[in-house]
């Protein structure tokens, strides 16, 4: 389906324009995901601090066929415009909050595209005139729900994928 306003499809969702401030991403019959699960793990992250895009509310529209998790509009700008100075704080300000979001049990998973897929390697990391933000928590998991030992083994990867992420941000 061609929806109107389509601002970009990734791996597996579309997300369109609403507003000026907003947008929703899709589900629809066919999408392998589950909305009620990503709005919860947005809104527990919302609750820690402001990293991860703000969840505004679901709604279902019928012209559409497709329910609509509701977010706040984020405008990315290019890394390569700015200072490595810049970059460097914008960098220590996003490690210090996803390290935040990992005490409190919350681990993103999606920082890196598995290397066999199309696309930029981290475009769930968005970078605004405020600094970094996080988008797309689809396959994010919460302590709560996953448990101590598998909760571990994913924030031995993300950790990882931080340190590569820094090297992408400073070094191009
Ligand atoms: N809150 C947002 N503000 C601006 N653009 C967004 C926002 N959320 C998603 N997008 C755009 O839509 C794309 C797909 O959204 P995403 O949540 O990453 O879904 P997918 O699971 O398909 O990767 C993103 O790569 C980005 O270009
Ligand atoms: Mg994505």
């Amino acid at each position: 389906m061609n929806y109107p306003r389509r601002l970009s499809s990734g791996a597996n969702n579309t997300v369109i324009v609403l507003s000026d401030t907003e947008v929703a991403k899709l589900f629809t019959g066919d999408t392998r995901s589950d909305i009620g699960s990503e709005a919860e793990k947005m809104r527990f992250a919302n609750t820690v601090n402001d990293l991860v895009v703000k969840f505004v509310r679901l709604d279902y529209s019928d012209e559409l066929q497709a329910e609509m998790l509701i977010m706040e509009r984020i405008r990315p700008i290019d890394y390569r415009a700015y200072e490595i100075e810049r970059r460097e704080l914008w960098y220590d300000v996003f490690a210090d909050e996803l390290t935040q979001l990992h005490q409190a049990g919350f681990v993103h998973r999606d920082l890196k595209r598995p290397s066999d897929l199309d696309g930029l390697a981290f475009d769930n990391i968005l970078l605004t005139e405020q600094g970094l933000r996080l988008i797309d928590v689809g396959i994010s998991a919460l302590k709560t729900q996953v448990g101590e030992r598998i909760f571990e083994k994913y924030l031995d990867v993300e950790r990882d994928e931080l340190i590569k992420f820094r090297d992408y941000f400073l070094n191009r």
